[in-house]
């Protein structure tokens, strides 16, 4: 899906009247505290400025990055489960609940958690631009996530972390590790970068959250262990973006599009009724296109595999339709190998 009329409407609303050459400024310095965080390993929150920078150039591609996980996250999850709230944990300017709440329509309850004051002012101006009145409602509390994650016994609904958990110190992730495996939400989605270390995150998350009990609804093919985990490899995504006139801007880019690379995992807990179906292979890369075959990259139950499709094959007009990310099972059953 791509980013309401509304959203749309807000950004342009929030950025109108600001200096382009000043946001490429602030958007550098932004980019530059990502790239060097300090000896903590901590990024220092963003000012006043570089939030405007980020509103402008990273949130549409942590937005795409959402929507794509959740396209994924949708085909195993069962259509009679009716989540009625949303936890965002480092929510920034509430990007998450602007996707999430288009795809459940059940959920009333929208908390969501951040500690930059600066951010929380931002995401609460974007809502009043929202055509859906659950976003304007959206319960914001400042809170550090590495002293105080909501005390909450458990969860019934939605949590999700996006681009926010490897931001966080050793220290503070492995006690956000710690507080969901404590609150067992039915669903659990970690978003991060698709870079090695944000891979680094999203496997150790779900290496304690599966050692204490939680299932992989996506993107993995099962609970063992990970077949990239001990490679110089490392388990991401992308997702096209269009990048608007201030996204350009920004990044002194002439393409009017960029990919976005992201890792993520969604889990849950047993005994709760969320997933459906069986879980299927994923594609890894962009599959190769030949002449008159295709090959695959596929993460399999607990290695990766080369899976070669010819034109002769039946289902290969279907497999033509398949990309990076998707689960194989999308194209129908399985080719022989
Ligand atoms: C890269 S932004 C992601 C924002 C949003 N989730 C998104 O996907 O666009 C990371 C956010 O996490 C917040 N954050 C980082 N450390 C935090 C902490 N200790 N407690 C609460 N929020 C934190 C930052 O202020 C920032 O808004």
């Amino acid at each position: 899906m791509t980013m309401s009329g509304d959203l749309q409407t807000a950004i342009e609303e929030e950025l109108s009247g600001a200096n382009a050459s000043h946001l490429a400024d602030r958007y550098q310095t932004l980019s530059r505290a990502y790239r060097n965080p300090d000896d903590r390993d901590r990024i220092p929150p963003a000012s006043r400025d570089q939030v405007q920078a980020y509103l402008a150039a990273r949130l549409p591609a942590t937005y795409q990055a959402v929507e794509a996980v959740l396209a994924q996250v949708a085909l195993r999850l069962r259509s009679d489960w009716h989540p009625r709230s949303l936890l965002d944990l480092g929510a920034g300017p509430g990007t998450v609940m602007w996707s999430l709440l288009r795809r459940f329509t059940s959920i009333t309850e929208v908390t969501l958690l951040e500690y930059n004051p600066h951010m929380i002012g931002l995401g609460r101006r974007l809502a009043q631009h929202a055509a859906d009145p659950r976003l304007t409602a959206a319960h914001w509390i400042q809170a550090d996530l590495e002293r105080s994650l909501p005390t909450l016994t458990a969860h019934d609904g939605v949590v999700v972390a996006a681009y926010a958990v490897g931001e966080l110190t050793a220290t503070g992730r492995r006690a956000l590790f710690e507080w969901a495996v404590r609150i067992r939400p039915p669903l659990l989605i970690l978003i991060e970068p698709g870079t090695p270390k944000g891979f680094a995150t999203i496997l150790a998350a779900r290496q304690h959250l599966m050692a204490h009990g939680a299932t992989i609804l996506a993107p993995c093919p099962a609970d063992g262990p990970c077949p990239l985990a001990r490679t110089s490899d490392w388990c991401h995504f992308s997702v096209r973006v269009a990048r608007s006139r201030w996204h350009r801007q920004l990044k002194a880019a002439r393409r009017g599009y960029e990919d976005e690379k992201f890792s993520f995992v969604a889990l849950t807990f047993p005994g709760e009724t969320v997933a459906w179906g069986e879980r299927s292979p994923r594609i890894l890369r962009h599959p190769h296109i030949g002449k008159g075959y295709l090959r695959f990259t596929l993460c399999t139950e607990n290695r990766l595999v080369t899976r070669v499709v010819t034109r002769s094959e039946p289902g290969y007009h279907r497999f033509r339709k398949l990309k990076w990310g998707d689960a194989l099972a999308e194209a129908g059953p399985e080719p022989d190998a």
